[in-house]
Parts: structure tokens; sequence; C-alpha cells
């Protein structure tokens, strides 16, 4: 017997790459997500990697009695993977409510339902936005969190609390919080990757549109930080990577490995590249040159933020193998096989 997990967001970037993970790894996966920010083609493509159509459910985790409804034909499943969530982080400043209702309704009724049928296993798609401007570096989970800028930011900030007080008052539950990095990249088929709605506000999608002739140039958000060339240093990471963790961290706590019943790992390589080294990377990669400006600082963005991922390798016995070449050729490839 195959275990069932329920993935929300299945059809978003990091879930679509964590499907296909799952089912590699021989479980059995129950999609819910409202195609808000994604595409329902995405479980074709699922099936053409994996060879396994995954069980999709369109539904808005706000109608909490559609997804008691779902859950009532799906009563063996083991966890749930929650991803869906808005995710714009300057969509957010300017409605801030559609996110706070969005992102933390969601969770709450999605954890509401779960615990209603005594399913306690439970990760947590977070960020290290969560961190702000950290006092010190690499990133280890134990860095002081600080009020994230924007409240998309903040909806993981405030989950991850909602998560904690939830693991206080039910001891048999077994929680997970993932705090990504910069996930970037898409899977080695080219049939899935990331694919944002509008213009992209992330710095990959926006080069490789860029070099697509889809925008005409990428803006440089300042170049006079403190950093080795005055760009910001971010942890980038390989989505296929972070969707590996997923699994590792999910037979964790079926196999009841936690240490306590909420836990928090980082997931980044450790390495921090700056804006230009990623461009850098990119012309390397594409054999292309890419337009770009400098332009002024873009509010809320720090200069460095970087990983220690050591917690993770110990306790999960994951490590991000993707370097940042073969992150950036992946989605560069993604970006060429969408547009034809
Ligand atoms: C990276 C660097 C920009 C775009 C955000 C969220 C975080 C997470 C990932 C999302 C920065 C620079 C970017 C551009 C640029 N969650 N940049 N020109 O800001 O580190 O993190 O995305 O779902 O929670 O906060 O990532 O890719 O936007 O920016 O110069 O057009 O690229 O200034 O230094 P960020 P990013």
């Amino acid at each position: 017997m195959k275990n069932k997990v329920l993935v929300t967001g299945g059809c978003g970037y990091i879930g679509s790459h964590t499907v296909v993970e799952l089912i590699d790894n021989n479980f059995e996966v129950v999609i819910i997500d409202d195609l808000s920010n994604s595409n329902k083609k995405t479980i074709d493509n699922i099936e053409q990697i994996t060879g396994v159509k995954p069980t999709f459910c369109e539904c808005d985790l706000k109608d909490i009695n559609h997804v008691r409804n779902i859950l009532k034909y799906n009563k063996d499943i083991k966890a749930t993977i929650h991803f869906a969530a808005y995710k714009a982080v300057g969509e957010s400043v300017e409605k801030p409510l559609l996110y706070y209702q969005n992102n933390l309704i969601s969770l709450i009724n999605i954890l509401t339902t779960q615990l209603e049928r005594g399913n306690t296993n439970f990760i947590f798609s977070s960020s290290a936005t969560v961190y702000g401007n950290p006092k010190t570096l690499p990133i280890t989970e134990n860095n002081e969190t600080q009020r994230p800028f924007s409240p998309y930011g903040n909806t993981k900030k405030m989950a991850e609390e909602i998560l904690e007080d939830l693991s206080k008052a039910h001891k048999k539950t077994n929680i997970i919080s993932l705090r990504y990095f910069n996930p970037i990249g898409a899977h080695q088929s080219g049939l899935i990757g990331e694919l944002p709605n509008g213009i992209p506000n992330n710095l990959m999608p926006y080069i490789t549109q860029t070099a697509v002739g889809l925008r005409d140039k990428l803006s440089v958000y300042g170049n006079d930080y403190p950093t080795k060339d005055g760009t910001p240093i971010r942890d980038y990471i390989h989505v296929v990577d972070l969707a590996k963790a997923h699994v590792k961290a999910l037979k964790r706590q079926l196999d009841n490995e936690q240490d306590k019943n909420f836990e928090i790992f980082n997931l980044g390589t450790g390495n921090g590249y700056s804006v230009m080294e990623v461009i850098k990377t990119f012309e390397e990669v594409s054999k292309m040159k890419l337009n770009f400006e400098i332009v002024q600082r873009r509010d809320g963005d720090v200069p460095k933020l970087f990983a220690n991922a050591n917690l993770a390798e110990e306790k999960l016995n994951w490590k991000a193998e993707s370097d940042l070449k073969e992150m950036i050729a992946s989605a560069w490839k993604w970006e060429q096989k969408v547009r034809t």
C-alpha cells in the first residue's frame, strides 16, 4: 500500500516539482489547487514525467466545506504538504487584506479539517523572508526572526506562529516548517517550471523573459550595497533539490523521527551569489548578452541572505546538489520550451 499525501498548491511552481518527487518515491498524491496562479495542464505534464496521474481536486481552501468534502473521500491521507498561497511581494504591499485572508484562512482551514480527521503530519512551505535583515551570516535556524517587510512575508511568519501554537496545544501533531531561500530552475524534462502571472517579481524569470524578448530589459535594483560588486547576494537553490527535501521531511514524519513536534529547517545551498554573478552566469550558459540597466534600490531588499543548511543535512540527510550553472541552464531550457 502506498502512503497517500495531500499536496495543496500542487499545480504551482514548487508544488508540482514536489509532486513529481513524491510519485517517484512511491507516494500516492492528491492535489488540491484553485488554479489561481497555475494551470491544470501541469497534471498532464506530471503524468508525462512520472507515468502516474495524481488525483486533482480544484478547490479554494478558503471554502472549508469543500475541503471537508474532498477529505471525506480521502480518509487515508497520512500527511499534508501545504504550498497553496499567494506569493507576489509587490502585490501584497498593495493588497494586504487579500494576502492575509487567502494565506491565513487557507492555512487555518486545512489545519482544522486535517485535525478533525486525525491527520497530524503537516509540512509547511515557509521562507527565509522571516529572518528579515539578518544580523549574522550564514543564517541558522536559531537566527532571530523579524517582522518581514511585506504582508506576503508576514503571512509566512504569522503562519509559523500559528503552527507553533498548534504544536503546543496538540502534542500529537508533527509539524515541519521549511524555510526556502531563493528557489530557481526547472525540471530537467522541461515540462514543468515557473510561470509567473504577468510581470515577474523575481530575478530569474525576469532574466529569462528578457532573454526570450518578452521584456525589454532587466532592471538591476541598485549596485551600491555593501557587497563585493555592490549588488545584493542571495542563496539560489534548484527547485528540484528543494522538492527532494520535502520528501525527506515527509519520511522523517512518517517514520516518527522528529526530535520535537515542531521543527524548522533552512533549505538553501549555503552559497551566496550577487545579482551581477547571476547575470554573468546566465550569459555564459545562454551564450547571449543580457540587456540590463542599473536602477534605484527596491524597497525591502536586504544586502545579503544566505543559509547555513547544516541542520537539514544532519536531520533530513539532505543536501542541495545543483550548482548555479545547472539551475540557470534548467530555467533557460524551460523558458525557451514554454515560449515555443
Ligand atoms: C533577488 C535579487 C533583487 C528582480 C523574494 C521573496 C522571498 C521568496 C523569493 C517568493 C534581489 C534583484 C530582482 C529584478 C533585480 N519568495 N532583482 N531585478 O527578493 O530575494 O525574495 O522571492 O515567493 O520571500 O521576498 O528574490 O528574485 O525578487 O530578488 O535586480 O527585476 O534580485 O533586488 O537582490 P528576493 P528576487
